[in-house]
């Protein structure tokens, strides 16, 4: 067996430092929402795959707010730009917090978020094999988009070899024409980079320094460039505007239902399903058509979920729980076999197994300045239009009639039954196991 090729260290250069004016809102570009992480924190995510040594995160509009998503990520170095004055200077200033890094640099910009680090580790490849010859100077991800208006052109000469890309406010009428684009992503031998960010100079449309330059000055040194072109261009689309975001968003949403449609979930209607990233999902679990489903759900196998239901963040949904339509979920446990079908609030509550949560129940988990808990115990019934108000409990087998509004700190025993506003027991009545053993719905 050949030995393996000696890793070559690792290190990520993230450029986040530009306002994105273009998206019109105060949000910092790179922390707009995607499928329920932010831009930036999707690419994040990406790289992190690849185990690099060191992550440079390049920052500058936005800084105080980014650098607060951010908090806790020990793994990364933040660094400020300043005043950015283009891709290139964003990437000297990383270079300098590298120091003396040796090896392989990979350098991507927070609002192209949907590359993958499958098509990274090929991009490293191919800057390795460059065609069987030594390792090139650099290696960057090419694609050829329907519409390439507003990016960077591939430049090649008649024997299609790569001699550089062209910002499309620098092209002239025929370099517009081309149609292969510079996609954003770069691997970078370091010493290579390094030697060449200092030489970039400012001299064109947008009076920037630019990234793309240094590829120019390698390819005229002969220190090969190796190009990897994407079969499909949505995977490099970068977000400009809201209206990218919203494309953006699409590709990313039927990435996710792929995922668990290939894991055994039954998903009725993918085109009116919302499933955020990093959500588990049991096999055998059905999500019917509108449903909503935020980052941080976990839902086990055998459940019913929708159509028209809501769960957000911190909602747990034990094997067989059935939530219907017009259910909001939120911070819930929903133990196994548990059944909230119709017009249901549960906020902050904690439900155990079988139980049967009527029409129209409400946690009122807020009051005002807090938020407290509920806690509904095994096999409880909860009448039609209850409302329960936190902090309060229902023991195992309890039960509420409709329309009960069951006060705060509340505790209705096991096996108790409670009626009325507000909520009192009915004395000498207890509700017997076999009652409490029927699944209504
Ligand atoms: C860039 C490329 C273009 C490519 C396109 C792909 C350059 C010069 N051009 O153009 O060839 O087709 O991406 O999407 O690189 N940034 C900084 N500091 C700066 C400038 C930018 O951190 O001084 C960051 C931005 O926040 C953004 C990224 O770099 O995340 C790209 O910058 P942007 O201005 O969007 O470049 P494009 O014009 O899209
Ligand atoms: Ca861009």
């Amino acid at each position: 067996m050949p030995a393996p090729a000696p890793s070559v260290p690792l290190a990520v250069v993230v450029l986040a430092a530009g306002l994105g004016k273009r998206t019109k809102v105060s949000t910092p570009k790179v922390l707009l929402p995607l499928c329920g992480r932010t831009l930036l924190g999707t690419v994040l995510d990406t790289v992190r795959e690849l185990q690099p040594e060191r992550t440079v995160v390049v920052l500058h509009h936005g800084k105080a707010e980014v650098e607060k998503a951010l908090a806790g990520r020990t793994d990364l170095t933040l660094v400020d730009q300043g005043e950015p004055r283009g891709t290139g200077h964003a990437v000297r200033v990383a270079a300098e917090a590298l120091g003396g890094f040796h090896g392989e640099v990979l350098v991507v910009y927070g609002d192209c978020p949907l590359i993958t680090a499958t098509t990274l580790g090929e991009l490293r490849k191919a800057r390795r094999a460059a065609g069987g010859k030594r390792p090139a100077a650099a290696a960057v991800v090419t694609a050829f988009p329907d519409d390439p208006s507003g990016l960077g052109r591939i430049l090649r000469d008649a024997e299609g070899e790569f001699t550089g890309i062209r910002e499309e406010k620098d092209c002239s009428p025929e370099e517009r024409e081309l149609d292969e684009i510079n996609a954003g992503f770069y691997c970078f031998a370091s010493e290579a980079l390094f030697a060449a960010l200092p030489r970039l100079s400012d001299q064109n449309a947008q009076r920037e320094y630019y990234l793309t330059d240094v590829l120019g000055i390698l390819a005229r040194e002969r220190a090969g460039i190796a190009t990897l072109v994407v079969p499909d261009a949505r995977e490099v689309q970068g977000v400009n505007s809201l209206r990218e975001l919203a494309l953006a968003r699409e590709l990313m949403q039927e990435r996710i239902l792929v995922g668990h449609l290939a894991n055994g979930v039954l998903i009725e209607d993918p085109n009116t399903t919302y499933i955020d990233h990093g959500v588990r999902i049991g096999r055998d679990t059905r999500i019917l058509p509108c449903t909503v489903i935020r980052a941080g759900c976990a839902i086990g196998a055998h459940c019913e979920v929708g159509p028209f239901a809501h769960l957000r963040a911190g909602t747990v949904l034990e094997d067989g729980a059935e939530i219907g339509n017009f259910v909001e979920v939120k911070k819930s446990v929903v133990g196994a076999g548990t059944k909230a079908k119709h017009l249901t609030y549960l906020g902050d509550a904690v439900i155990g197994a079988r139980a049967n949560i009527g029409a129209g129940t409400i946690t009122a988990n807020y009051d005002g300045r807090a938020k407290h808990e509920t806690r509904i115990g095994d096999g409880a019934f909860v009448g039609s239009g209850t409302v329960l108000v936190a902090p309060s409990e229902m023991g195992p087998q309890s039960m509420t009639g409709a329309g009960a509004v069951v006060t705060r700190n509340t505790r209705i025993e096991a096996g108790e039954v409670y009626v009325g506003v507000p909520a009192r027991a009915l004395p000498g009545r207890k509700r017997r196991g076999d009652e409490a053993a029927k699944g209504g719905s």
